[in-house]
């Protein structure tokens, strides 16, 4: 099956956006070097409608897949389970996909048991509010992989969800 990671900025409060309109162009440099680096190297980026549409246009160089319950002009759309989706990339050769959320897209793959690692920045900010990177209970366990310190403060971890210790509640 295709390979799939979760990439996320957010809050040191654990917040990723202050409501669903809240485009997430206030995170850091050394995150959106990061973010680019890794979704060209996967070449397929999966996100949601309203994440879609906080977007200025589809990202470039890179498949975008939109789950949406309508048709996009010019854009891969889907409604499919996660691993039905991951079994027909795997189809079509892709090796690795980038979930770039937003909340209900990340929760769902995660609860999916389909997700290999995360990528998450963790910004100096705090929002108080907003919509947190899950939504629903869960418990998996991850192994810390590596984490670099940005100029301004921000963290750039990298986990790896650890399967064999982890409960999944799907
Ligand atoms: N900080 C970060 O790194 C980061 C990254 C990405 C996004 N964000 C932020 O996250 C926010 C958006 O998150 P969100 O949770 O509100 O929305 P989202 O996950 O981006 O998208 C939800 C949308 O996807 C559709 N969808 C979900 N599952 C579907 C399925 N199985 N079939 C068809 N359509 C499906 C939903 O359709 P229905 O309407 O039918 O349910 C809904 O319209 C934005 O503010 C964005 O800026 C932050």
């Amino acid at each position: 099956m295709t390979k799939c990671f979760i990439i996320a900025a957010m809050t040191a409060d654990g917040y990723i956006a202050k409501e669903v309109k809240h485009a997430a162009f206030w995170t850091s440099k050394e995150d959106k070097k990061r973010f680019v680096e890794l979704t060209k190297q996967a070449g397929v980026v999966i996100m949601g409608l309203n994440t879609f549409h906080t977007l200025p246009r589809p990202l470039k160089e890179r498949i975008n897949i939109v789950y949406s319950p309508d048709k996009i002009e010019g854009i891969e759309t889907t409604a499919k389970e996660p691993k039905e989706l991951l079994d027909e990339l795997d189809g079509r050769g892709i090796k690795e996909v980038a979930i770039c959320g937003g909340s209900q897209i990340y929760t769902m793959f995660m609860k999916a048991g389909v997700v290999d690692r995360l990528y998450l920045t963790i910004e100096p900010l705090i929002f108080g509010n907003g919509l947190r990177l899950f939504r629903e209970d869960m418990h998996y366990h991850l192994e810390l992989k590596s984490v670099v310190q940005a100029e301004h403060g921000a963290l750039l971890l990298e986990y790896k969800v650890d399967y064999s210790g982890s409960m999944k509640l799907n």
